[in-house]
């Protein structure tokens, strides 16, 4: 197998030793049957039915599955629900009122607390005002805020009336969030003010007035106030404040819209192998099904845990784990705006401490930063509220996953490494926290009912040990029905790769390279398109490159990803200019304003790299993988047989690599 990204080549593939979950732990967990896999197994697709009944249904499905026309699977097909009233209402008709649904912690260390009822109330006054302004059911409304509650609360009163939400990364540009609305057809925009960065006031208003002034369409924009007297506003007319709207329609109730199953939750944009952004659409019941199901069986939630998922709402993690599956099944989840160093480096460990959390979920990135700055920041807090431990969006190699079992779990929490992506909406590899033996290095098998193989070019199982790229062979209920901007898409950017359509075989292509063991557990090394995954967030390097690729005097661009220790993967952009000239300084910052306003800080390389030529290969192309290599400081092997072999010694004086 040989791609860009080189995993064809030898690479160890790196477990610890096993360990089995701890008694206290299997006694108590929500799912104890090590039988389970082989019940779905002999049930499938009606085992299913096992996620299905974790949620209120207003009419009952008619099939489980329907394959009819794969790869557009239908799930739950027939059936009827509201998203919002299975996050919120029927905990209400359960005696569970006065329950806490939501504890935000403020990054200056405000803290507010939102009852089911608080909830309830706040969720159904939004809804009225969008129903106020116009929004229709399947009215896509975009939501451009940052980890504020009216962030769980737009969302929820989106799927009260029907609305698909499509949430944009609080951080990502103007332009990036005029894309996302364009492509979305979306005409209404729920922001705010500004939000704190650091210690500082940070103007968002001013780039969702950017990316309105070049959307095709009028937009009715909510704005909700954040910073009050740190950043005065003012509202065109156009513009409403949220708080008022709020009040406007104080009391009021909106009936729940019943949503067939197969009716659109919410579309999340997320970086594709090509530039364009691509607009994953989640279902109503089955996405709903699938993150409530693993919210219990691989989280092991329940509805008096408080539970934290301590990543963005702006990304898919966000979606399923901090809003979707934890309250769905009632639990308390907790909502932090800030950062893991501010004020101190303990921060996150005085929010578990303080609201003695007992699941927490978190990304390899972070988990190396707690590391490198040592085990001092968690031991001043008392932790031994923790239960449960996650992991999620990167790779997590053997030592942050023993250092985060020791230092934050006691040596005594299991960990679970969970695989998954925007597309599958929830959960697909992990093992069972109660069942499971873990292996440090490999997230595990595929959940029950779920069908994962690690394969070859021509999609032939590979041996154990050895790398290919990591499919799913039987659908999901959580998984994408579509993109947004099409059906082919869709299908050439998941399906075409492994599927046959003539004998009706049907396989799902992740981009992900993996290995798996004889225990079929699964060790993800990484993607193997042109998306890079840097602090566990997807970007694409074709987005990036055409960004630099825009300021004028630049000739070619390429962007590859180096290996970090706390980041997972930093950009390293190779850049050539017109007529090879020596760039002056301002060609940098050029570049550096044209990712931040394209895409957003996240996108900045963390080395640019002038060269007077890029490699290419003879018939052209530019050889990513070498400069990948060479951003590696890796042996390079032959170079000779590109066109320009000798750019390569230059390159490497330039990256500081020789
Ligand atoms: C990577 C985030 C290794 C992977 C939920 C995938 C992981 C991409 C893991 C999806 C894991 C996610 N181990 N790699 N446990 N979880 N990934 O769409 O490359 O933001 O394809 O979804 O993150 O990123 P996305």
């Amino acid at each position: 197998m040989v791609d860009r990204n080189g995993w064809g080549r030898d690479r160890p593939v790196p477990t610890g030793s096993p360990r089995s979950p701890p008694d206290w732990f299997a006694q108590q967990a929500n799912v104890t049957d090590g039988g389970i896999y082989e019940t779905f197994e002999r049930d499938w697709p009606d085992c299913w039915e096992r996620a299905a009944d974790l949620l209120s249904w207003d009419e009952a499905y008619d099939t489980v599955l329907n394959d009819g026309n794969a790869p557009f699977y239908e799930w739950f097909a027939g059936g009827k629900l509201n998203a919002a009233y299975n996050c919120v209402d029927r905990h209400l008709e359960a005696g569970r009122k006065n329950h806490v649904a939501i504890r935000w912690e403020g990054k200056h260390g405000e803290r507010e607390t939102y009852t089911y009822r608080d909830l309830y109330v706040e969720v159904n006054e939004f809804a009225a005002a969008l129903r106020g302004l116009g929004v229709e059911e399947d009215d896509v409304v975009t939501i451009y805020l940052p980890m504020i509650p009216a962030l769980p609360i737009a969302m929820l009163a989106c799927a009260r009336i029907g609305a698909p939400h499509s949430v944009v990364f609080a951080g990502l540009s103007a332009d990036a969030l005029a894309t996302r609305m364009d492509a979305a057809e979306s005409e209404y925009l729920i922001t705010c003010d500004g939000y704190y960065r650091r210690g500082d006031a940070f103007n968002q208003k001013s780039k969702a007035d950017n990316a309105r002034l070049s959307v095709d369409r009028d937009v009715e924009t909510v704005v909700v106030d954040r910073l009050g007297d740190d950043l005065p506003h003012v509202l065109g007319d156009d513009e409403r404040d949220y708080h008022d709207l709020c009040r406007e329609y104080a009391g009021e109730t909106v009936e729940p819209v019943s949503r067939d199953a197969e009716d659109m939750l919410f579309l999340m944009y997320t970086s594709g192998t090509t530039g364009e952004p691509k607009g994953v659409v989640h279902t109503t019941g089955g996405y709903l099904a699938h993150v409530a199901w693993t919210s219990h069986a691989v989280l092991d939630i329940t509805p008096e845990d408080t539970y934290w998922c301590a990543a963005d709402i702006g990304w898919i993690t966000g979606h399923s784990y901090i809003v979707y599956g934890p309250l769905a099944l009632g639990t308390t989840t907790v909502m932090y705006e800030g950062t893991p160093d501010y004020p101190d480096r303990d921060r996150l460990w005085e929010i578990v401490d303080r609201n003695a959390v007992d699941v927490f979920y978190t990304a390899p990135t972070a988990i190396r930063a707690f590391m490198k700055w040592g085990s001092d920041y968690p031991d001043r807090h008392d932790l031994s509220s923790l239960r449960l431990l996650g992991s999620v969006g990167e790779p997590i190699s053997p030592r942050p996953w023993n250092w985060y079992r020791e230092h934050i779990g006691r040596g005594d929490c299991p960990v679970v490494d969970t695989w998954w992506q925007t597309e599958t909406g929830a959960v697909i590899v992990s093992t069972l926290p109660g069942i499971d033996e873990m292996k440090p290095g490999a997230a595990g098998p595929g959940l029950p009912g779920i069908d994962v193989a690690v394969v070859d070019e021509a999609g032939d199982p590979v041996e154990p040990g050895q790398a290919g790229y990591l499919t799913i062979g039987r659908p999901w209920p959580g998984m994408a029905r579509t993109l947004y901007d099409g059906d082919d898409r869709f299908r050439s950017e998941y399906w075409d790769r492994f599927s046959d359509p003539d004998r009706d075989e049907w396989v799902y292509f992740s981009g992900d390279a993996a290995a798996i063991d004889e225990d079929g557990y699964i060790t993800v090394l990484g993607r193997i398109d042109d998306v890079i995954n840097v602090s566990g967030r997807r970007l694409s390097t074709m987005e990036i490159e055409s960004a630099i690729t825009d300021v004028s005097g630049v000739a070619e661009a390429a962007v590859v990803g180096r290996s970090s220790e706390v980041n997972g993967t930093d950009i390293y952009a190779y850049v050539s200019t017109a007529g090879g000239h020596d760039p002056d300084a301002r060609v940098r910052q050029r570049i550096v304003d044209s990712i931040e306003s394209t895409i957003g800080p996240i996108a900045k390389p963390s080395e640019i790299v002038f060269t007077p030529e890029l490699p290419k290969t003879r018939s052209g192309k530019i050889m990513r993988r070498l400069l990948e290599d060479i951003a590696n400081g890796e042996d390079l092997g032959d170079t000779s047989s590109l066109r320009n072999p000798e750019i390569v010694g230059e390159i490497q004086a330039e990256s500081g690599s020789e």
